[in-house]
């Protein structure tokens, strides 16, 4: 089948941040209304709305999420879908708004993710978090999201020799970028002795080695290559959208130092864009606890299994490094409302390749990629972009 090329025309963000001034609805407004003015269409030329969301439910006490995003945009009866694939809906959510453009079955797709997590207490919230795991085997014996990452942590410093520096050296970077970055939920930078003397969560990780609970929306407008600078002057292509899965258990996995959905859907998308690992300069990457960003560059094929601590140190990953993870300050800094992330990491991405991230630009951007994970890696989202001119 012959597919059409896929371009981003549009993009828009909430602050992110714990949000009582906003509902679910103000938050999917201030997002996707900033999109269809980016992209300077009305509510009428759009043709489907996917809309991620891990658990709006448990959150809010509200589902049906897609139809209220349609709804609340002004939306004439087209088709809405919710996806729930945990921490990766939004990232799914955008696949599945890529395939609706490619296949030609529609023009003018938007794809919106949105979570409002700070209504219930934290403990409620882990909970309703722990849900991405498996309830019998994980949750149900007490675990938690911070407890498995924890594991896959000690592994890693057991195997690598990865030391607890290097975690809070990637919250101290995401920190740093995003005190540059408007609508992130956190404007505070943080040195490596404050990560390692912040409270421990689950050994080794500590408060400031956790992404937080946060409120949030984000939404993208998709149309074919081939008519996109009708709305955009810069359309970002999509040069590769896919997707991966593993065993929901941790303790099925074939290693707990890595994710191995994340190293086949990069691998997946690497041939699928005709780029290799390091033709990225700049990506988005699933870092909700520190080290699950260490798993990240060594799983994308950035670095060496067992090199990226060293390579976050020495600030090779810092904005304008050697490559820039997570310019926005990433679910660490920048927040984490689990259903917007992987669309949230698409709208960094775009501003960066178009140009218009201000000061937290990455110099001479053409390609960039972003990598959504959904619970301890049973889902892995990665979506490579680039300028279309
Ligand atoms: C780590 C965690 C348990 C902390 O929650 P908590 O102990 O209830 O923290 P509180 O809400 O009481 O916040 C206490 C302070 O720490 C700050 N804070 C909370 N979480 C933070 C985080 N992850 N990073 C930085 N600061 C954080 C709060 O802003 C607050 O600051 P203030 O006192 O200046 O207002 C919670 O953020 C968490 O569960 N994170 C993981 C989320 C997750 O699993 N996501 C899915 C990943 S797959």
């Amino acid at each position: 089948m012959t597919m059409r090329d896929v371009a981003v025309v549009g993009v828009g963000l909430s602050k992110f941040g714990e949000r009582w001034d906003s509902g679910l609805k103000e938050l999917m407004a201030e997002a996707g209304v900033a999109a269809l003015e980016d992209a300077s269409i009305t509510s009428n030329d759009v043709e489907m709305i996917f809309g991620g969301t891990m658990a709006s439910g448990s959150f809010t006490g509200q589902e049906h999420i897609a139809a209220l995003m349609s709804d609340q945009l002004g939306f004439k009866n087209i088709p809405a879908v919710r996806i729930e694939n945990a921490c990766a809906s939004g990232g799914s959510a955008l696949r599945l708004g890529y395939m609706a453009v490619a296949s030609g079955i529609h023009d003018i797709v938007v794809v919106g993710g949105v979570e409002k997590m700070t209504d219930v207490p934290s403990a409620e919230a882990g909970t309703a978090l722990g849900g991405a795991g498996d309830q019998e085997w994980e949750l149900f014996q007490g675990i938690t999201f911070p407890g498995l990452y924890a594991m896959m942590a000690k592994r890693h410093m057991h195997e690598y020799k990865t030391t607890e520096e290097m975690l809070a050296g990637v919250a101290v970077k995401n920190h740093a970028n995003a005190y540059l970055n408007k609508y992130a939920q956190f404007h505070k930078k943080l040195t490596i002795e404050e990560v390692l003397n912040s409270k421990m969560v689950s050994d080794p990780l500590k408060l400031f080695d956790c992404s937080p609970i946060s409120d949030g929306a984000a939404a993208l407008v998709l149309a074919p290559l081939e008519v996109a600078k009708k709305y955009n002057d810069t359309p970002i292509k999509i040069l590769a959208s896919e997707q991966a899965s593993d065993t929901l258990r941790l303790a099925e996995r074939e290693s707990l130092t890595g994710i191995k959905a994340t190293s086949l859907a990069a691998e997946k998308a690497y041939k699928r864009a005709k780029v290799k690992a390091n033709d990225i300069k700049l990506a988005e990457v699933h870092d909700c606890f520190t080290i699950a960003e260490i798993m990240a560059m060594e799983d994308l094929g950035f670095y060496e299994k067992g090199k990226a601590g060293k390579a976050v140190l020495d600030g090779e990953t810092a904005l304008n490094g050697k490559i820039s993870i997570n310019t926005s300050g990433g679910l660490k800094g920048c927040g984490h409302p689990v259903g917007a992330t992987g669309v949230k990491q698409a709208v960094e991405v775009v501003w960066q390749l178009r140009g218009e991230a201000g000061n937290r630009q990455v110099n001479g951007a053409e390609i960039g990629l972003t990598h959504n994970v959904g619970g301890s890696g049973a889902t892995a989202v990665v979506h490579i972009f680039g300028r279309s001119n």
